[in-house]
């Protein structure tokens, strides 16, 4: 019996095989919306994704709060005679000669409370220096002018010193080669006090100088003497000219991908690891001088210069809308909050999302917002509590979801509510659907797990709450993904697009990394970069290629000779994917056809219905002869769209390149 059955299998895979592959595309079927706000943006502060990526501020450590101190303890006392002598330092910072520059982080008189600590500094002779290393080095680039500033003083007597010591009485600030050699551009600062002040200065790079990220920040002692710092920063020329704002080539590579929202603020940098280091969004607006900063889950240190108000106008100049996640009381090691101790953090929701759209002049969080520098209210439309609350074994996220859903939504109706736990977990505590708006599903997978699941939402249930899928990856290559990955990112993209009446938005997870060694907690992300220089993974470009060609109704189309991949059948010899909308505007058909295999695959596409078809078709293609290949920051365009034109008709035929993304606009 089982001979026989394997026989029947085998028969009618050959069948398959031999029929012809291909495509109908029903065009006066296309009736379903495409959701229009399908494709996304996903952040949070990971893989130095902020700090030493997107965020202009390029001095680590401004506020000397981390000190590289092997003995431990504050002072770095050697713990015996015989230990050997080390010198304590910021971290990320140097010293140009470590017996002759000495340094102590102070508390005491600080600046304001958000910023602690401050650092005496104290030369033995002229010509020494302070060195910050910034985030692996400084992007200096011809004609580009950085504006920084510090607060400075003359320091205090110390304990039991009995004068205050010497100071100096002018620094020069210098960008230069990290051995000191080259100077790309300096300037000088007088006028200290024994008060702290806080002093702007400009650098700018002459015209004749080549690219290089080979910089420090040197901070020069004229003469012998003290002086104590804190707060030093160092602006990079920003996208849209925004203060505080964030980086010009990421900027434009994330509104080359067209994201009708941007997710924020993760992730597990949402919840923290404790309490205290969740996103406290109200100590991340205001003067940027007067944020504490917390510490990211990924291991280091958030100035939060990148805060609320910088994330909503990220979302704006990018072109898309805040999908903002709220604190919902559960945090990474695993404590939770509940009942009347969950109340303040709603509390502060509420606040957040009147900060995002209150108005200006009739409520207190608008009005901070317009003091802030936005007088307009964003548009909101989502709002998502928590971030994986799945992990909570406490099972109190049911609870805690409804506690906020029902608070958010008594005040703003309007707002779609996500929630971060299956529509089932919700249900074994009583919360109908509709009262769940959307769920955020999660997928990180390999290729052939994209290729098994690319059909999964075809049958999904059509009256539970809608799909957010709001993390999602294929995981293969590092640091950024490989042209497989990319592979599978278009298959699972061609199951959400033809699925987008359910699945409704998406983004993909992490977006970001810097590529220098040390920069990267997760491997497999979709932008890569070192402090000067950027590129887009091949997942990057297959996702640029499906969300800049996208109509706003669904093609159905009919396969024959293409086998479906699914969880129990997975024919990797003939991986086809594909995907069709149409713009109920101009006409305009957009196909998309996935090859995952290595030979190339002869397709038929059928138009049925529809008008005159011009005979050349606009095709966008990415491909590659090996599926590990892929871009990186030394070769960052090995593999990007070409475009060119495909003969079409109302029935055509197409050869899809050996492992290949195509786009055709079909007119
Ligand atoms: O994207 C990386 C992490 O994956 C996110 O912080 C978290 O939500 C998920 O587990």
């Amino acid at each position: 019996m089982k001979k026989f059955l394997l026989m029947a299998v085998m028969l009618s895979t050959h069948a398959l095989l031999l029929q012809a592959q291909q495509l109908t595309l029903r065009l006066d079927n296309a009736g379903t919306e495409v959701s229009p706000v399908l494709y996304g943006l996903m952040t949070e502060e990971i893989n130095y994704s902020y700090e030493g990526g997107l965020y202009t501020q390029l001095v680590a450590n401004p506020s000397f709060t981390d000190m590289v101190n092997p003995w431990g303890g504050r002072r770095g006392r050697r713990p015996n005679a015989d230990a050997p002598r080390v010198t304590v330092r910021p971290e990320r910072w140097q010293l140009t000669d470590t017996l002759k520059v000495r340094v102590r982080q102070n508390r005491q008189d600080p600046i304001n409370k958000a910023n602690p600590t401050s650092l005496v500094v104290s030369y033995e002779q002229a010509g020494l220096g302070l060195v910050s290393e910034g985030f692996w080095g400084f992007p200096i680039r011809k004609n580009t002018t950085f504006k920084g500033a510090l607060y400075v003083r003359k320091p205090a007597a110390f304990n039991n010193e009995s004068s205050a010591p010497s100071p100096v009485s002018s620094l020069t600030i210098a960008l230069k080669s990290a051995d000191g050699s080259t100077t790309y551009a300096e300037t000088q600062l007088n006028g200290f006090t024994n008060a702290w002040k806080r002093l702007e200065y400009q650098l700018t790079i002459p015209a004749t100088q080549a690219d290089t990220k080979d910089a420090r920040l040197f901070f020069i002692a004229d003469q012998a003497g003290s002086i104590e710092l804190t707060r030093v920063t160092l602006y990079a020329p920003s996208f849209k000219d925004r203060k505080n704002g964030l980086r010009v080539d990421l900027m434009e590579m994330m509104a080359e991908m067209h994201p009708k929202f941007l997710r924020f603020p993760g992730g597990n940098y949402l919840e923290g690891n404790n309490f205290a280091n969740r996103f406290d969004w109200k100590q991340t607006i205001g003067n940027p001088d007067e944020r504490p900063g917390h510490q990211s889950p990924w291991g280091y240190r958030s100035t939060d210069g990148l805060g609320l108000l910088e994330f909503l106008q990220w979302a704006e100049d990018v072109g898309g809308e805040p999908v903002v996640g709220v604190f919902a009381g559960y945090v990474l090691n695993g404590d939770h909050l509940d009942g009347d101790y969950i109340k303040p953090f709603i509390q502060d929701a509420l606040d957040e999302i009147e900060y995002i759209i209150g108005d200006a002049s009739t409520t207190k969080w608008g009005a901070l917002r317009a003091r802030d520098g936005h007088p307009q209210p964003f548009p909101l439309h989502y709002v998502e509590i928590g971030n994986e609350d799945f992990f909570d074994r406490s099972g109190s996220y049911p609870n805690r979801f409804k506690m906020f859903y029902d608070a958010i939504k008594a005040r703003y109706p309007q707002l779609q509510i996500i929630s971060t736990v299956g529509f089932n977990a919700l249900k074994s505590k009583d919360i109908p659907n509709p009262v769940v708006d959307l769920i955020d599903e999660h997928y990180y997978r390999n290729a052939n797990d994209m290729y098994r699941n690319a059909f999964q939402y075809d049958s999904y249930d059509r009256t539970g709450p809608k799909i957010f899928c709001g993390e999602w990856a294929t995981r293969e290559g590092s640091p950024t993904t490989n042209m497989n990955a990319a592979l599978g990112d278009a298959a699972w993209m061609t199951c959400m697009e033809r699925n987008s009446d359910i699945c409704v938005m998406s983004c993909y997870a992490p977006l970001f990394v810097n590529v220098e060694p040390g920069g990267m907690q997760w491997e497999s992300d979709l932008i890569g970069y070192d402090v000067l220089n950027s590129y887009g993974s091949p997942s990057y470009w297959a996702q640029v290629m499906f969300s800049k060609y996208l109509g706003d109704r669904i093609v159905p189309v009919e396969a024959t000779g293409i086998p479906k991949q699914t969880l129990d059948r997975n024919d990797e010899a003939n991986a086809v994917f594909y995907t069709a909308t149409s713009d109920s505007k101009d006409g305009k058909v957009y196909l998309k056809l996935v090859n995952a295999v290595g030979k190339a695959q002869p397709l038929n596409i059928k138009l049925e219905g529809g008008k005159k078809v011009k005979s050349k078709a606009k095709k966008i293609e990415l491909k590659s002869a090996q599926p590990t290949d892929t871009n990186s920051i030394d070769n960052p365009r090995n593999i990007v769209p070409q475009e060119s034109t495909q003969k079409v008709g109302k029935d055509f035929a197409i050869t899809l390149a050996p492992y290949s993304i195509t786009v055709l606009v079909i007119e």
